[in-house]
């Protein structure tokens, strides 16, 4: 076992990101001159100088989550007592208080079933709930504001389940509530119930809370080394530490990006990992850039629309797909391959055919050969036609390499806020849904906004509906 407390332990697993494929010198005019990137390296300083002032004043507590100790005490502990008592998790949860569990559990090795319930399908969700053993189970109830209708709506079908099964004293051992350490609807619930709970630190928003105890709790449950995944961020910030542009993985990723939606038209990213591990990292990224960047207003409040476009697409699998579009369509698309060295674990293909030269030389390799040729050979088939590729590499896929993506991402994508101009905390966007929602279900205070539900659906042209 590595022991990342070792530099050279955490130099030999480092995430390593290549921008070659970003560049005019290999993609023509699609690409970032150099000149570009100098042009806007000062900017991207003095925005990492800021950053890093609002850091030490406490205004990104998300830098911080890598060096958290009593949390992780706590996290570690009850998932020891959970462990003990149950044999399944299931996270109830939607938007940032599920893809960054999804992210972990998908990626690496657990030694425990856990489910994620993030949507109230109820064909899904009823299935989901009629397959378990309530006595065996816990529920981990996850929401930041202790209010989104669709994790209360879960929570209140659960715990009456619970209490119908296993009666109003035992109930309460089969929930952790992970939510806001002061308000909220939750936080209410849990001193009133005793629910066992975990707090997700103030100023931390769903979407950048992977590493707290939203996906710490159900990762150490899952039998996950959580300390790895938080020295991958840790060393990741120290890679990330240099204001200049050129030495800043983060800073790089950022600034590349942005110049390329703003300068190059190209507002789309495509995050492609080549592993079937990473597919939610692929989700998680997509929720991380559209809610953070995609804004009406700078922080002036002069109008701004910004925002790249995230779409999720998954190597090998979707050169069959998409790829035909990304090489050919428009020219639109900035394309990030995450690629694998070692897989963990290799196939072998057997030798076979040997006398027909399409098949026989396929017999000797290895799969994750295979797939990561196809990366290389996509990556290129994707520069000569001109189309802007970055790659980020990780030796293995683990922990530590995971905990050093998510790190990545969240600090490049307030760097990038910067250079919008706008504010990558906030989601102004998707408020008006929840309180026409809230209007709907009948929550008191909201009756003007089940009115205006209605009032669309009177106004709408029988001759448009076919
Ligand atoms: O990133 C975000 O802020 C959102 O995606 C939230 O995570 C999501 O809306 C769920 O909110 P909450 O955790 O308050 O239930």
């Amino acid at each position: 076992m590595p022991d990342y407390r070792r530099r050279a332990a955490r130099e030999a697993m480092s995430v390593r990101l290549d921008v070659n494929g970003m560049m005019a010198e290999a993609i023509g005019q699609a690409g970032v001159g150099e000149d570009e990137l100098k042009a806007v390296a000062p900017r991207v300083s003095e925005i990492g100088h800021a950053l890093r002032g609002r850091r030490s004043a406490g205004e990104l507590p998300f830098y911080e989550l890598p060096y958290q100790k009593e949390t992780v005490a706590r996290i570690k502990a009850l998932a020891v007592e959970v462990r003990a008592e149950t044999d399944a998790l299931v996270v109830l949860g939607i938007g940032g208080s599920a893809l960054g569990t999804k992210t972990i559990v998908g990626a690496l090795e657990t030694d425990r079933r856990l489910l994620i319930a993030d949507n109230v399908d109820p064909w899904t969700f009823g299935k989901l709930i009629d397959g378990l053993d309530l006595s065996r189970t816990t529920f981990n109830v996850i929401s930041k504001s202790g209010e989104t209708a669709e994790t209360m709506a879960q929570f209140l079908i659960v715990r009456d389940l619970l209490l119908r099964q296993l009666g109003a004293v035992d109930y309460a051992k089969h929930m952790v509530i992970t939510t806001d350490p002061d308000g909220g609807a939750l936080r209410q619930i849990v001193h009133d119930e005793g629910f066992r709970d975990l707090p997700i630190p103030a100023g931390v928003g769903g979407r950048f809370s992977v590493l707290t105890p939203v996906g710490l709790f159900p990762a150490a449950v899952s039998g996950i080394k959580i300390d790895d995944l938080l020295a991958g961020a840790a060393w990741m910030d120290t890679r990330c530490q240099d204001v200049a542009v050129a030495r800043n993985p983060a800073h790089l990723l950022a600034a590349l990006l942005y110049l390329a939606d703003t300068r190059h038209k190209q507002n789309i990213v495509v995050m492609m990992p080549y592993t079937d591990r990473l597919t939610w990292l692929a989700a998680w990224f997509a929720q991380l850039w559209a809610e953070s960047l995609g804004k009406g207003e700078t922080v002036d409040g002069t109008p701004a629309h910004v925002g790249q476009t995230p779409l999720a697409a998954l190597g090998a699998t979707d050169q069959h797909s998409l790829l035909q579009l990304f090489t050919e369509g428009p020219a639109d698309k900035v394309i990030i391959m995450l690629r694998v060295e070692d897989h963990g674990r290799e196939l072998p293909i057997p030798a076979a055919y040997t006398d027909l030269d399409s098949l026989g030389y396929l017999g000797g390799a290895g799969l994750g050969q295979l797939l990561n040729q196809e990366q290389r050979a996509t990556e290129l088939a994707l520069i000569k036609q001109g189309r802007p590729v970055i790659t980020l590499t990780l030796p293995q896929l683990n922990a530590f390499t995971l905990g050093q993506l998510f790190y990545l991402f969240e600090a490049a994508v307030v760097c990038a806020g910067g250079l919008y101009h706008i504010n990558p905390l906030d989601q102004p966007g998707v408020q008006e849904s929840k309180r026409l929602t809230y209007g709907q279900m009948g929550r008191k205070g909201y009756e003007d906004k089940r009115a205006e539900v209605e009032a669309w659906a009177a106004r709408k042209r029988k001759e448009y509906v076919l």
